[in-house]
């Protein structure tokens, strides 16, 4: 008999089939997610700051950003390497998860004219895309609101140096913003979405 065959016969033995079953498959569901809490957190949740929270993203974006990860399309200090140990399947897997635990948003420190100023960057070249003041993944572009500040200052870098790619139109609103109102704007923009703290609401 085979390893897998006695162990079954074992179980079902001890009457513990069904439930050793379940447990097996949440089991394996939390060894694959778990890893990923001691940096972004419980459930996905960061506790900051430039470990970004990854919970409430889509499925799709979310098996996106894992897949540029593990192919090198995407700019990164450690998910490149973290990304090559999982198969799309896997992605699959954590996607459907993260996509459905609460965004935790924490307080940060923020300038309040910056916000200010931010909030009306933010609606005339941003909105657009990153929908509802950022709270919204639309057509993959992320969730900006309550994202760590020093996490999407790292970010935007990355963009500014074309270290990594944004989408065309984004980098005309991003260009026509600095053009308008210097490279500062960046900045201001960053304290907006550091200030929102709504909390998700369950809205599936
Ligand atoms: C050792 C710390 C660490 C671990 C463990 C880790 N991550 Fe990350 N993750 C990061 C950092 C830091 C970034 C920012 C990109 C970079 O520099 O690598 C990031 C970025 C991401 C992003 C991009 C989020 C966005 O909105 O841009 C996703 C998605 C992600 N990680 C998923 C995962 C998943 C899934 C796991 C578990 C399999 C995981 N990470 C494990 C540190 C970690
Ligand atoms: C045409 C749509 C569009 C517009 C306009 C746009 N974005 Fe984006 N943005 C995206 C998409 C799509 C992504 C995801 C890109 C990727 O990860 O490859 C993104 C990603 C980002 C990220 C990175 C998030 C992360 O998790 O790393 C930041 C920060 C950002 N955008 C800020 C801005 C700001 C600030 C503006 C306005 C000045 C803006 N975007 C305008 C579509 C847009």
């Amino acid at each position: 008999m085979t390893y897998k065959t006695t162990r079954y016969a074992l179980l079902l033995a001890s009457g513990l089939m069904i439930n050793t079953t379940t447990w097996a498959d949440d089991g394996s569901l939390y060894m694959l997610v778990g890893t990923c809490f001691s940096c972004h957190g419980y459930n996905g949740s960061s506790l900051g700051p430039t470990t970004p929270t990854i919970a409430g993203l889509d499925n799709d974006t979310f098996v996106q950003i894992m897949t540029e990860y593990k192919d090198g399309e995407r700019p990164s200090t450690i998910m490149g390497r973290i990304a090559k140990g999982y198969t799309g399947k896997d992605f699959q897997r954590m996607a459907e998860y993260f996509a459905k635990q609460p965004f935790v948003r924490y307080p940060q420190l923020v300038n309040t004219a910056k916000v200010k100023k931010g909030a009306i960057l933010h609606e005339k070249y941003c909105e657009r895309c990153h929908q509802d003041n950022g709270y919204t993944d639309y057509q993959a572009s992320g969730i900006l609101a309550g994202q760590w500040m020093p996490y999407l200052q790292l970010s935007l870098a990355d963009f500014q140096i074309n270290a990594r790619n944004m989408p065309r139109k984004m980098k005309i609103q991003i260009r026509k913003m600095i053009k308008g109102n210097g490279e500062e704007s960046i900045n201001d923009i960053v304290h907006f979405y550091g200030s929102q703290t709504r909390t998700d609401v369950d809205d599936d």
